[in-house]
C-alpha cells in the first residue's frame, strides 16, 4: 500500500466517521414526512419540479442546461466519459461533475438551487473508468454465493464510484435469469430466485452507506421473459412473477433501496414502462417502496403510444424521474403541458419531486460540499491493491470445476505448461460487456492499466515456483509442455446483442473443439477454461478435454484463476475450488422437447462443482445437437458489428468506432457516421456523405480473408436494412472486395430512390450477380460497402449474408458500375 494511499484512506475514514457520527443509523433511508423537502417543493415552479423529474446523459446536457432549467439528474451511459475521452482521469470525472453541480446550485437563472445528482452504472466495479478494479460479473458471484463477500465488492465499488464525484449507482441488478439465451444472463446471478434475493440487501446497505443511492434494477420479470429475449414478454400471472422475480426487490425495500429501475420488457404484453398497477399500486402501495422510480434509458418510448420525449401514462403510472438521454428538452415542455392541460395531476408531479428530494436529502446531497473534495479523499481506492485483492479473492471463489479426470487439477506449478486459447491474455474478453464501453468491445490489455490476464496469473505464479510457462508462439510441433491450458469463451455483449437463439457453442466453426483435439491428438493433457456470461452447450469441448473449469466473465484479475489451478511450490492446494453452478448447466443446446422454454434437461444442477483434487471424468455427454442447425448466415452487423468484422470509414479501420463514441469522420473528412437507435440503442448508423466530392467508402471488413463460397453455392445474397433522408447521390454504390484490387461494385441509386424517404426498406443482392461481376467467393475480405462522392443521408441497420432471401425484400439489379 503507498503511503499516499493510507493517507488517504486515513483520511476518508475520518469523512466516513464524521458523516456517521451526524446521521441517527447508517445506512441512511428515506424518511417519512419531511419539512424541509416539502418546503421546498412548495415554492418550486411547475417547470423546475419537472425539471427535477428528468434525468440527461452527459454528451446531451451541458453545465448551462442544468443551471436554466434546474435539471435534476445526468448519467453517463455505458461508453460515456466526460468530454467523450475513453481515457479521461479522474480528474477530468470530478471536474465535470463540479461543473454541473455548480451550475444546479446556481440560481442565477432562476433554477431552486437543489444539488444535481449523476448516476452511473457501476455494474463490476466502476466499469466506465480506466484503472478501476473490475469485479467478475454477477453471475460469477452467484457461483461464489457468498453475500458477505458480495457486501465487501459493493462497498469497494461504491468507493471507487466516489472518486468521480458520482453519487448513485444503477445496481444491483437483481434479475432471475431463467433462460441463458438472454444476453443479459451474466447481470443475474442466478437462475434461483433465493439464491438471488440473499445478494439484495448486503449490496444496497453496502452502497448506501457509502452515502451513494443503490438501484434495484429491473422492475420486474426481466429475466422471466419468453425464450429468455431481451426486452421481450414475461409472462406470469402477479403472485408468480412476485413470487419469482420480485424476491429481490422485497429484500433491497427492506433494506431501505433508495431507487428502482423500471424495466424495459412487458408483462403479459404491457410495457412496464406503462403500468400503474405494478409501479404504483404493488410497488409503492403493496410492497412499500418509499424512494423514487427511474425509468430505463428511453423505456418511456417503447410504451404503445408514447414516444421517448412523450408519454404522460408513464408519469401517470408512477414513474417519478425519466432517463431521457437526448430528449429531455422536449420531454420536459410535453410534461409541463400535460400538466396544465390536466393529463398529469399535480399532486403526482409534486409526489414524484418529494420522492426525489427526500433521497437527495437521505444521502446529504442538498447539504453537500463540490464533488471533487469528497472524490479526492477516495482516489487512492480506484484499483487500489485491496480491492484488486478483493477482485482476486471473487475470482477465486467464483471458479466453477466440472470435470476433472483422474484429479488432474491443481497442478503442480514446478511443469512447464502451454498457456494458450484466445482467451488466454484479453482481458476485454475476461471483462465481458459493461467495460468501458458499453459492448466491452473496442478494448485491448493496454486500456486496463494495473490489470492481470489469466496468462500473466500463471506466469507469475509458475515461474516463482521454478516452471515455465509457454505461449502459443513459443508452440511448435515437438513441444512437449506437462499440459495445455486453453481458455476460450464467449467475446463481449451488453444487453440484447448477447441474446442468442441456441445455446451450442461454435456449430458451425467449432474452432476451439479442433484446438482441444488437436492439442490432445499430440499427447497433451488439456485444462479448458471457459470464458461465458452463461452456460452454455459445450458437451463436446467437455468430452475432449481432461478438465473444464468455468471461469464466467472474472474481470480485471486474472491471476484468481491460477490461484485455484495451481498448487503452491510445496505441492499443497493454495486454495479450494467453493464456485458452485448458479445456473442448471444444459444437456442439450435447446430444450429437447420444447424450443419455447428454457432448458430444463439438466448435464450438471445448480449447485454442482468439483472440490479440488476430486477426481471426475466425464467423456460420455450427447455431443448431437437438438435444436435447429444454424446455417451458414454470416451475420456482419445486427445490434452491434458482429465479430470478427470491423467497421472501416473511409479506407481506415476506426477503432475508436467500435469502444463507443457516438460518431466518427473519415480522414477525407467527407463521410460522418453516427449510432443511432432503430429498435434498440444502437442498432444503426447514419452516415452523412459532405458535398465535397471526394469519393468515401465505409465498410465492414476484418482481419483474415473470408470464404463464400458455401453461401454462394446455394444462391445466398447479401442483405441490409436501409432508410435514405433526402435525395440519393446517383454514384451511390456497393462494393465488395476480396483484395487489394479484386472486388466488384453495383450501382444502387436506382433501388434506393425508388423507396418512400425516411421508410426503412430491407434490400438483397445475389451473390451471383457479384461473383459475375469479379467477386472472388473463397477470399472475400469484404462482402459489404457503401461508397459515394455525392452528398446525400443515409441509415443503415442489419447488414448479413444469409442463404434464403426473405420475402419482403427489395432485390437490387445487377447493373455493373462503369468507373
Ligand atoms: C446503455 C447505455 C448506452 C446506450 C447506448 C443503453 O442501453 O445502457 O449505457 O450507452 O444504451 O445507446
Ligand atoms: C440498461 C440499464 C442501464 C441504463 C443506463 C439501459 O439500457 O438496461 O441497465 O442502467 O441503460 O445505462
Amino acid at each position: 500500500m503507498s503511503l499516499r494511499f493510507i493517507f488517504a484512506f486515513f483520511l476518508g475514514g475520518l469523512y466516513l466517521a464524521s458523516l456517521t457520527a451526524c446521521s441517527e443509523s447508517a445506512p441512511p433511508k428515506v424518511a417519512g414526512a419531511d419539512a424541509r423537502v416539502a418546503a421546498l417543493v412548495e415554492q418550486m415552479s411547475l417547470e423546475l419540479k419537472v425539471a427535477q423529474m428528468l434525468q440527461g446523459e452527459i454528451k446531451h446536457v451541458s453545465p448551462s442546461d442544468v443551471r436554466e432549467y434546474g435539471l435534476g439528474s445526468v448519467l453517463n451511459g455505458g461508453g460515456s466519459f466526460p468530454r467523450g475521452e475513453k481515457l479521461a482521469s479522474l480528474d477530468a470525472w470530478t471536474e465535470l461533475a463540479d461543473a454541473y453541480y455548480h451550475a444546479s446550485v446556481d440560481t442565477s437563472a432562476g433554477n431552486a438551487g437543489i444539488p444535481i445528482i449523476w448516476g452511473t452504472d457501476a455494474v463490476h466495479g466502476h466499469n466506465n473508468v480506466i484503472g478501476a478494479t473490475l469485479f467478475p460479473h454477477n453471475i460469477g458471484l452467484g457461483a461464489a454465493n457468498d453475500p458477505e463477500l458480495v457486501g465487501r465488492i459493493a462497498a469497494a465499488t461504491a468507493q471507487e464510484v466516489k472518486a468521480t464525484g458520482i453519487d448513485w449507482i444503477f445496481a444491483p441488478t437483481i434479475a432471475v435469469a431463467k433462460d441463458p439465451r438472454w444476453g443479459r444472463t451474466y447481470e443475474s446471478f442466478s437462475s434461483d430466485t433465493k439464491r438471488v434475493a440473499q445478494f439484495a440487501a448486503p449490496i444496497v446497505a453496502q452502497m448506501q452507506e457509502q452515502g451513494l443511492v443503490a438501484t434495484a434494477k429491473h422492475f420486474i420479470g426481466d429475466g422471466g421473459t419468453f425464450r429468455g429475449v431481451d426486452q421481450g414478454d414475461t409472462r406470469l400471472p402477479l403472485e408468480e412473477l412476485l413470487s419469482v422475480h420480485g424476491a429481490g426487490y422485497f429484500e433491497a425495500i427492506d433494506a431501505g433501496v433508495m431507487s428502482v429501475m423500471a424495466s424495459f420488457n412487458s408483462w403479459n404484453g404491457d410495457k412496464i414502462h406503462g403500468n400503474k398497477e405494478l409501479l404504483t399500486d404493488v410497488l409503492k402501495d403493496r410492497m412499500g417502496f418509499e424512494g423514487f422510480v427511474v425509468t430505463d434509458w428511453n423505456g418511456i418510448g417503447q410504451v404503445a403510444g408514447c414516444t421517448n420525449d412523450n408519454c404522460a401514462q408513464a408519469i401517470n403510472a408512477g414513474v417519478d424521474m425519466v432517463m431521457a438521454p437526448e430528449d429531455w428538452k422536449s420531454l420536459h415542455a410535453n410534461i409541463v403541458a400535460q400538466v396544465r392541460s390536466g393529463e398529469i395531476s399535480e399532486a403526482r408531479i409534486d409526489d414524484a419531486v418529494t420522492r426525489i428530494l427526500k433521497v437527495k436529502e437521505a444521502i446529504g446531497l442538498l447539504d453537500r460540499a463540490s464533488p471533487s473534495e469528497t472524490a479526492a479523499l477516495y482516489k487512492a481506492s480506484v484499483g487500489s491493491e485491496e480491492h484488486r485483492a478483493l477482485a482476486r479473492e471473487a475470482v477465486r471463489k467464483s471458479i466453477v470445476m466440472l470435470k476433472n479426470k483422474s484429479g488432474l487439477v491443481p497442478l503442480d506449478p514446478r511443469e512447464t505448461y502451454l498457456v494458450t486459447g484466445p482467451g488466454a491474455d484479453d482481458i476485454g474478453m475476461q471483462a465481458g460487456g459493461w467495460t468501458i464501453s458499453w459492448q466491452g468491445t473496442g478494448n485491448s490489455n493496454s486500456d486496463f492499466p494495473g490489470a492481470t490476464s489469466l496468462l500473466d496469473g500463471f506466469e507469475r505464479q509458475v515461474e516463482a515456483a521454478g516452471g515455465a510457462v509457454l505461449t502459443t508462439q513459443d508452440y511448435k510441433e515437438g513441444t512437449n509442455p506437462d499440459a495445455v491450458i486453453y481458455v476460450f469463451g464467449e467475446t463481449p455483449y451488453a444487453e440484447g446483442v448477447g441474446d442468442v437463439e441456441t445455446l451450442a457453442w461454435q456449430q458451425r466453426s467449432r474452432q476451439d473443439l479442433r484446438n482441444i483435439q488437436a492439442y490432445k491428438q499430440a499427447g497433451h493433457q488439456v485444462i479448458a477454461i471457459f470464458l461465458s456470461g452463461r452456460p452454455l452447450w459445450v458437451n463436446a469441448e467437455i468430452n475432449a478435454s481432461d478438465a473444464f473449469l468455468a471461469a464466467w466473465l472474472p474481470g480485471s484479475e486474472g491471476e484468481g484463476v491460477a490461484d485455484v489451478l495451481l498448487r503452491d511450490r510445496e505441492g499443497q492446494v493454495q486454495y479450494p475450488f467453493v464456485g458452485r453452478l448458479p445456473m442448471p448447466w444444459p444437456r442439450f443446446d435447446l430444450n429437447k422437447d420444447n424450443h419455447d422454454q428454457a432448458v430444463v434437461e439438466e448435464a450438471f444442477p445448480i449447485g454442482y462443482g468439483l472440490t479440488a483434487a476430486e477426481d471426475a471424468d466425464i467423456n460420455d455427454l450427447p455431443e448431437a445437437a437438438v435444436g435447429v442447425l444454424t446455417t451458414e448466415d454470416e451475420v456482419l452487423f445486427e445490434g452491434s458489428i458482429r465479430e470478427p468484422w470491423m467497421i472501416y470509414l473511409g479506407d481506415q479501420l476506426d477503432p475508436a468506432l467500435a469502444a463507443g463514441p457516438s460518431s466518427a469522420r473519415s480522414a477525407s473528412g467527407n463521410l460522418v457516421l453516427t449510432l443511432i437507435d432503430k429498435n434498440v440503442q444502437e442498432d444503426a448508423r447514419r452516415l452523412v456523405w459532405g458535398a465535397d466530392g471526394v469519393s468515401t467508402t465505409v465498410y465492414f471488413g476484418r482481419g483474415q480473408a473470408w470464404d463464400a463460397t458455401g453461401l454462394s453455392d446455394v444462391g445466398g445474397a447479401i442483405l441490409f436494412t436501409a432508410r435514405r433522408h433526402g435525395d440519393v447521390s446517383n454514384d451511390l454504390q456497393l462494393v465488395t472486395q476480396c483484395g487489394p484490387s479484386c472486388g466488384a461494385s453495383v450501382g444502387l441509386y436506382s433501388a434506393l430512390a425508388r423507396v418512400p424517404d425516411g421508410d426503412w426498406v430491407q434490400f438483397a443482392l445475389p451473390m451471383d450477380c457479384l461473383q459475375k461481376l469479379g467477386l472472388r467467393m473463397s477470399s472475400v475480405t469484404s462482402p459489404f460497402g457503401l461508397r459515394s462522392a455525392g452528398a446525400m443521408t443515409l441509415d443503415v441497420a442489419q447488414v448479413a449474408v444469409m442463404e434464403k432471401v426473405p420475402g419482403q425484400a427489395a432485390i437490387i439489379e445487377c447493373e455493373r458500375v462503369i468507373d
